[in-house]
């Protein structure tokens, strides 16, 4: 049977725009796997939206004085417009604003309601009598009770760091309008954990000689200290998902509990556009496949911990709840690769001091793979890495260009020129040209490897390394020198070098997908590497959705990564250069940009 793979990338607040570290975190790792796999043959779902609800983006609308909406309206559009631009392929991006996602978020509110997970209490929130409405933590400011700190948050104290008790704040105040805030009570639902903890931890174990330490320790380490306590998923809020309960008008779920819904909403709402309603349930109802949740590890425990409980806590309830007449239980995550996170020039990034490199401008200045390299070649895989104009431009220039790129150009200029554009015939091939061949070869094993372990730093850095070994294998072999004594020669050093390209071409095809489609159709292959991105629109009561999908190719179902070698012969068409090389001005001219 095809393998089924779900690649579940963290969804963007509808905020911001998104800068290198949040591209280098999860959307390209995301791809560079949904890519590999899709080479595989295997079937692929590859799926995020945008995180429209919550007061990340209440405070953006408040500042802004347009509704919540307006900024979820505005920020969407530019997300979609950077996957296409950076080719990063969602099967779909969809947003939590929609219907399906309302459906599906109150549904499983209910049913982990009616499997006796939830609670309600009553507790102490801010109320601004001017305003008439509860007010979230994050919009009272006061002394801080711990370090007498003037402006604290009354959920955190940025001068002392600690987390705070909202109802302990000195002299609140609101910073809608200055007002005093009064404590009133207030009741909320709350996701019992305990009760499901032994569950929670016999799914962390079993996954524990596979994942990434710091996800393990994050998770198990939440347990295993404090244990698993309630947790609060209602807020007095009027942005977002109400409450499903008659009673609770005016209070929506909290943003993180139905955001990570959003992994099988976007599933379900994809089946519908593809007018295959249950086509979700290839994925999610199917004890085979893997699922892998790219994010950054700020965003840890709710995909390790909190999602999982929700997917036990709901057991087969949600598929009965979608018609399934045999009902069964939603598959819990394979792997949760998170990544640390990426600085900026030696100093945290920042949206609002202007300390980031977005991915939109960055778009208007460079190629999109010469971008995805250095992401790749400086992913926080293990641990937190910089940024660093200097090391984009060496990188760029003395690896992709140098390594790769010459090589490719070099080789396929001058056997296009001396042979006429078509594959010389090599008869036979000498040991050092098998020798070259075997040591390529081998790389569709280690690297596929580490592509299925996500190690894609590694995985990229083994690829550039065999070029470095066809370039030295041509230092010997140089056919441009070969040619001038013996034709034949200089024939099977071509030979050999193109066929090694070609195999390259396919290792480095999820990493650098513009440059190695190009590549492919000069070589002449009829096959496309990948397929297209598009949009469509979805309009609901809630409004109106653009969604981004990718197209397959014909080809999906086939194991394409090894591809057959080559035939002599073949035409092939006049290459031109896949990379550009950079001028050290950039360098000056980016640092420059930063901060203003
Ligand atoms: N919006 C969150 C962040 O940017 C991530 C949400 S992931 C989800 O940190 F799965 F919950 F949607
Ligand atoms: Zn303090």
């Amino acid at each position: 049977m095809t393998e089924h793979i779900l690649i579940a990338v963290a969804w963007p607040y509808a905020n911001s725009d998104i800068h290198m570290g949040n591209i280098t975190g999860s959307h390209l790792p995301g791809d560079i796997s949904a890519r590999y796999h899709r080479l595989r043959g295997r079937k692929v779902l590859m799926l995020s939206g945008t995180d429209s609800h919550g007061t990340a983006i209440t405070i953006k609308a408040d500042e802004k004085k347009v509704k919540p909406y307006d900024i979820y309206q505005h920020y969407h559009p530019r997300f979609l417009e950077l996957y296409r631009r950076l080719g990063i392929s969602y099967d779909i991006f969809t947003s939590t604003h929609t219907e399906t996602h309302f459906d599906i978020a109150q549904k499983i509110f209910t049913i982990l309601n009616q499997n006796g997970y939830l609670t309600k209490k009553v507790s102490k929130q801010w109320y601004s009598e001017t305003l008439q409405r509860y007010l979230p933590d994050r919009y009272v400011e006061g002394t801080c009770y711990l370090c007498g700190y003037e402006d604290a948050r009354s959920d955190q104290c940025e001068h002392c760091g600690q987390m705070l008790e909202p109802e302990k704040l000195i002299s609140p105040r609101s910073r809608v309008d200055g007002s005093t805030p009064l404590l009133r009570d207030t009741e909320h639902y709350y996701l019992d954990l305990s009760t499901l903890e032994p569950k929670i931890y016999e799914f962390l174990k079993a996954r524990e000689p596979y994942w990434r330490p710091i996800v393990m320790n994050q998770s198990l380490g939440m347990i295993q200290s404090v244990g698993l306590k309630e947790t609060p998923i209602t807020r007095d809020l009027d942005w977002g998902i109400p409450v499903p309960i008659e009673g609770w008008e005016g209070k929506c779920l909290y943003v993180w509990f139905e955001a990570v819904m959003g992994y099988l909403s976007a599933a379900v709402e994809k089946a519908k556009l593809d007018g295959a309603k249950d086509a979700w349930r290839d994925f999610w109802v199917n004890p085979e496949t893997k699922s892998f949740y790219f994010i950054g590890k700020d965003n840890i425990t709710f995909h390790a911990v909190t999602w999982p409980a929700e997917l036990l806590g709901i057991t087969d309830g949600l598929d009965a709840a979608l018609g399934a007449e045999d009902p069964e239980p939603l598959i819990l995550p394979y792997n949760v690769p998170a990544n640390e996170f990426m600085n900026l020039e030696g100093r945290k990034i920042s949206g609002s001091h202007n300390w980031a490199v977005w991915g939109l401008d960055a778009l208007d200045r460079y190629d999109p793979d010469a971008l995805r390299y250095y992401l790749t070649a400086a992913m926080p895989e293990t641990r937190d890495t910089d940024w660093d104009w200097e090391e984009f431009f060496q990188k760029n220039n003395n690896e992709l260009v140098a390594t790769w790129g010459n090589l490719v150009n070099r080789v396929l200029s001058f056997t296009y020129k001396h042979w006429e554009g078509v594959i010389p015939d090599p008869h036979g091939l000498r040991e050092s040209d098998l020798a070259l061949l075997d040591t390529v070869r081998a790389g569709f094993e280690s690297v596929a490897e580490k592509l299925e372990a996500v190690e894609l730093r590694n995985a990229m850095a083994e690829v550039m390394s065999l070029a470095t070994e066809v370039n030295k294998y041509l230092d010997v072999h140089a056919p441009w020198f070969e040619i001038k004594t013996n034709k034949a020669e200089a024939a099977k050093s071509v030979f050999t070098a193109i066929q090694a390209i070609d195999w390259l071409k396919m290792m480095f095809a999820p990493f650098l997908p513009f440059t190695s489609e190009a590549l492919n159709a000069i070589i002449g292959q009829s096959e496309r590497l990948f397929g297209e991105l598009s949009t469509e629109e979805i309009s609901d009561s809630l409004g109106t959705h653009t969604v981004l999908r990718y197209e397959s190719p014909s080809t999906t179902g086939q194991d394409r990564w090894q591809p057959e070698e080559l035939k002599p012969g073949m035409p092939f068409n006049q290459p031109s250069p896949l990379f550009k090389k950079l001028d050290h001005s950039i360098v000056d001219a980016e640092r420059a940009r930063l901060g203003s």
